[in-house]
């Protein structure tokens, strides 16, 4: 049992979650009715510590399925198991001191300050005053809320981004082993959103809690799960597996149609430059001899010499064709630079940083702006097609194909 936290110690943030399993969960709103249920034999088992995203269209049982984690809807058969322990035999209000929730529109209390609203739990829990403030500064400042700032607000006083922040700030005051949450950033626009799914994963990576987290938007899925179960309506699951597994083996014209057509440039924003080989820059720096550099990048199938500074940090390309036979390289003749990457950025952003550049290779730097090697347009394009070189994507299969 993970329960280390619950009733005393420090308010130092835990690290950890719980594993969460379904085993054969139905759930039928009107028993007397023969047809599909709400959800129907669904079985699946989230390890400790990882993400897994409910994904599928409207009506096809996210909801009822993260509800009946936490209770506040009964299985009509099947178990659900926190730790191996079925949740049905737990005390309802133990069972949710260790299972945070978040929703939509996450229903902050109107006339109770940010700081009160993070410490509605800690209060239950009997929580001293100043043990409660202390967990409300922390958990702002967690979530990116100056807490000086915000802790004697009202909800009203927030934007949409704010309320959603504070909503995961409370719902991990008593630092639960698992969190549920439903659609939390469907309601704000696309860039807080997107911020708040960054905020979110990088926040995860150091709590390492066991998330069930509900979408109808596959993007959102591919980018937080470490697991996505995709479910068809009837309450049925279509596939679990990781994003990449999903995105390149779908285990049905359902899962096919629902990741969408583009599903290679999906596959995309899961890979690194970092996962590629890099291609080596041909490299001078502003000065140097030209015949000499000329000869290296005329040996080289990359029509473009990359100039560099002394500490190795790109200044512009010269056309292969403009460097001179004779003399030292010149600066001024210099193509004004591509785009920069690092070994981080996803091979969806360097490919559409890539688009409109007009030598069509990104440089790939480190930290301190020093040259790694290129990214070319080619490269990428031939991670588009796994099936060629499943080694570079899919790892696991590849070492599976060997075995
Ligand atoms: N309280 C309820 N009573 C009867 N039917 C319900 C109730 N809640 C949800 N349903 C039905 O169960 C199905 C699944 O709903 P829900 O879990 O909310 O789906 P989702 O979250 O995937 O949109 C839908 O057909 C919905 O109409
Ligand atoms: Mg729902």
């Amino acid at each position: 049992m993970t329960s280390g936290n619950r009733d005393g110690g420090g308010t130092g943030r835990g690290k950890g979650g719980a594993t969460v399993e379904f085993r054969n969960v139905t759930k039928r709103y009107d028993q007397g009715q023969k047809g599909p249920g709400a959800v129907n034999d669904l079985s699946f088992t989230v390890p400790a510590g990882k993400v897994c995203v409910l994904v599928g269209p409207s009506g096809c049982g996210k909801t009822t399925s993260l509800k009946m984690v936490n209770r506040l809807i009964e299985p009509t058969s099947g178990q659900i198991l926190i730790d191996g322990q079925d949740v049905t035999g737990e005390d309802v209000t133990t069972l949710r001191r260790r299972i945070g929730y978040v929703i939509q529109q996450i229903g902050l209390f109107p006339h109770l300050t940010i700081g009160q609203n993070i410490g509605v739990v800690p209060r239950l829990l009997g929580w001293t005053q100043a043990r409660q403030l202390e967990r409300s500064e922390e958990l702002l400042a967690t979530v990116g809320l100056e807490p000086a700032r915000y802790r004697d607000r009202y909800p009203t006083q927030l934007s949409g981004g704010e309320r959603q922040r504070v909503g995961v700030a409370r719902a991990l005051a008593a630092d639960p082993p698992v969190m549920l949450m439903d659609e939390p950033f469907g309601a704000v626009d696309p860039i807080v959103r997107d911020r708040l799914q960054n905020e979110f994963l990088r926040l995860q990576q150091e709590l390492a809690k066991t998330i069930l987290f509900v979408t109808h938007d596959i993007d959102e899925a591919i980018k937080m799960g470490d697991l996505v179960a995709v479910m068809e309506v009837g309450g049925v699951l279509a596939q679990f597996a990781t994003p990449a597994e999903i995105l390149a083996n779908p285990a049905s014209d359902f899962v096919a149609r629902f990741v969408g057509a583009d599903r290679g440039l999906k596959r995309l924003s899961l890979s690194r430059v970092r996962d590629l080989e890099l291609r080596p820059a041909v490299t001078a720096r502003s000065g140097d001899p030209a015949a000499e550099a000329r000869q290296r990048i005329l040996a080289d199938s990359f029509p473009y010499l990359l100039l560099v500074d002394p500490e190795d940090r790109p200044i512009g390309w010269l056309d292969q064709a403009d460097v001179p036979g004779e003399g030292r390289l010149e600066e001024a003749r210099a193509i004004p630079m591509s785009p920069l990457v690092e070994p981080e950025t996803t091979l969806k952003d360097a490919l559409s940083m890539l688009l409109d550049a007009s030598v069509q290779a990104a440089i790939v730097v480190d930290k301190g702006r020093r040259v790694l090697g290129l990214v070319t347009v080619d490269m990428i394009s031939a991670q588009l097609h796994p099936e060629a070189r499943p080694e570079v994507l899919a790892p696991d299969a590849a070492a599976e194909a060997a075995a």
